[in-house]
């Protein structure tokens, strides 16, 4: 079974950023079932590698956009982002100390948790930002 189920819940409405996040999800699920054919010590690092890599490019391109449109809360966002790439190099460093052990079961929550989190609350709020960006309109924080 996948990691990481996509929901509808998840949808922010813009096509390009729903479409980076669904690869975002088949990429740590690809990487997921790679790990599956080999456990090993050395398989669930290079797994953890991937995962961090493909994250925290997205992330680098979300913050990209919020320096150039100067957003307000840009440094909340990014704080965000960095806290979950922690939680994953603590994961990483677990796995090379030998401690990983039934880890995937904490990953997989820690992901899923977090992930429908700053979707629904970083994510969305700059989104919304853009979007009144693109309509000339003075964008207003707050509200749904
Ligand atoms: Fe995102
Ligand atoms: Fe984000």
């Amino acid at each position: 079974m996948a990691l990481m189920e996509w929901r509808d819940e998840f949808r922010l409405g813009i096509a390009s950023v729903d479409h980076e996040h669904q690869q975002l999800f088949a990429l740590i699920n690809a990487a997921h079932a790679a790990m599956g054919q080999d456990g090993s010590q050395a398989a669930v690092g290079d797994f953890l590698g991937e995962i961090h890599a493909d994250i925290a490019a997205h992330f680098a391109l979300e913050e990209k956009i919020m320096r150039e449109r100067a957003y307000d809360h840009y440094a909340a966002h990014k704080a965000d982002h960095e806290r979950l790439l922690d939680d994953i190099r603590d994961l990483m460093d677990d796995n090379e100390a030998g401690r990983f052990g039934d880890g995937e079961p904490i990953l997989a929550a820690r992901l899923k948790e977090w992930f429908s989190r700053h979707f629904r609350e970083m994510d969305a709020r700059m989104h919304r930002m853009l979007d009144a960006d693109r309509h000339g309109k003075n964008f207003k924080p707050g509200g749904a």
